[in-house]
């Protein structure tokens, strides 16, 4: 990492100092997806990544046009949402996209407040601010509009007591795979078009006060064959990070490209959930048929003592143990960090998760791109993509 980057991320604190937070959010609410089959996702999202049955919407609740699994891990919720006829414009997402991201849902105190801060500085409308109300209250939505057709919800549940949201009912079922360890979402990354990254950093300047406390650029990020950049966003008081890619010119495609290409547009790249023992987490994603990228060359793990210096004091991990699960380390001036990625997780080429475990360090693994655009770019050459 370059000086400047360490500069700008440990002075973040510094960034807001006295400035006025328009959008204060309080965290990741939940994450929707379009799916063409959530019955089926969500048996996957359960037996695979042991997230826990939660919530239901569908004909048994009197939705009569879509149905939704709720599926819950620690502080994370996810939602599978399906089209149950021809005429939901969900359809026409799913057509065009494939099985992926379609809501990023933010947790706040005021959501007509979010709503009219946002589209007063050009954000554009997905939803007016929405009351729905059950037995247990109120909650308050508004949507809008972020890079291609994805969207960040607004969720006020101050006034609500129930299990989700109005509508849905609990869901208990009888079959309950035990969680793998995941916590909270780290971060949430956009693929946006060619020459599109700096417009969407400014968008989240402008519209949701957010700021950019790391950049990567091209000469960072590349391999023999591609290059990608990438800024990192954050918002006020640091609980949400969105780093958003573009692909740069290389020998060959990009996995950004790859990416826009299969997903026909801009969109979420990857989801990074927490764990505290990465370890167990990915031990137990293998058992259960979780597929990760291939594992970096013998030499990335010789190489980690000289990477992470005196980190090494600290570190409880057996790098054997790391190299046996394909597990990534990197290292800042606090500390280091340990991730691994999935393969897709559906049959595009797009939407991946990440498994983060950070001991210290906030960065994002940027010592680990190379070796893991490499091992991209080996399953980009299987597919004919690269
Ligand atoms: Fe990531």
């Amino acid at each position: 990492m370059s000086k400047e980057i360490k500069s700008v991320e440990y002075g973040l604190e510094k960034i807001f100092e006295g400035a006025e937070d328009f959008l204060p959010l309080l965290g990741t609410d939940y994450i929707e997806f379009y799916v063409g089959n959530a019955k089926q996702a969500a048996h996957y999202y359960k037996t695979a990544f042991g997230f826990q049955s939660f919530a239901y919407r569908g004909l048994e609740t009197g939705s009569k046009d879509t149905v939704s699994y709720v599926l819950k891990q620690d502080k994370i919720r996810l939602v599978l949402t399906s089209p149950l006829n021809s005429k939901s414009p969900i359809n026409d997402h799913i057509v065009k996209h494939g099985d992926g991201v379609k809501v990023i849902a933010l947790w706040v105190e005021d959501a007509r407040a979010a709503y009219e801060e946002t589209t007063k500085r050009g954000a554009k409308s997905f939803m007016e601010p929405t009351v729905d109300k059950d037995d247990h209250g109120e909650v308050v939505r508004s949507g809008i509009y972020t890079y291609g057709e994805t969207v960040h919800m607004f969720v006020e549940r101050k006034n609500y007591n129930g299990k989700f949201l109005p509508g849905f009912k609990e869901w208990n079922s009888d079959y309950n795979p035990a969680p793998t360890g995941f916590k909270f979402v780290d971060h949430m990354v956009g693929n946006v078009g060619w020459g599109e990254m700096n417009t969407w950093v400014k968008w989240y300047e402008d519209v949701m006060g957010f700021v950019n406390f790391l950049s990567f650029d091209d000469k960072q990020i590349t391999t023999e064959y591609s290059a990608l950049m990438s800024k990192v966003m954050c918002n006020g008081n640091g609980r949400i990070k969105f780093p958003i890619n573009e692909p740069a010119k290389g020998v060959k495609k990009s996995q950004i490209e790859e990416y826009l290409d299969f997903y026909e547009g801009p969109g979420v790249q990857h989801i990074a959930v927490a764990t505290d023992d990465i370890i167990k987490t990915v031990a137990d994603l293998r058992s259960r048929g979780v597929e990760f990228l291939p594992p970096p060359p013998q030499a990335y793990y010789d190489d980690i003592p000289r990477r992470l210096g005196d980190h090494m004091k600290i570190m409880k991990e057996d790098i054997k143990e790391l190299q046996k699960l394909s597990i990534l380390v990197d290292a800042d001036e606090e500390g280091y960090l340990l991730q691994i990625f999935t393969k897709p997780v559906q049959d595009r080429p797009t939407l991946f998760f990440e498994i983060i475990q950070r001991m210290g360090a906030k960065g994002f693994g940027a010592g680990n791109f190379k070796a893991l655009f490499e091992s991209i770019e080996r399953e980009q050459a299987q597919r004919g993509t690269l």
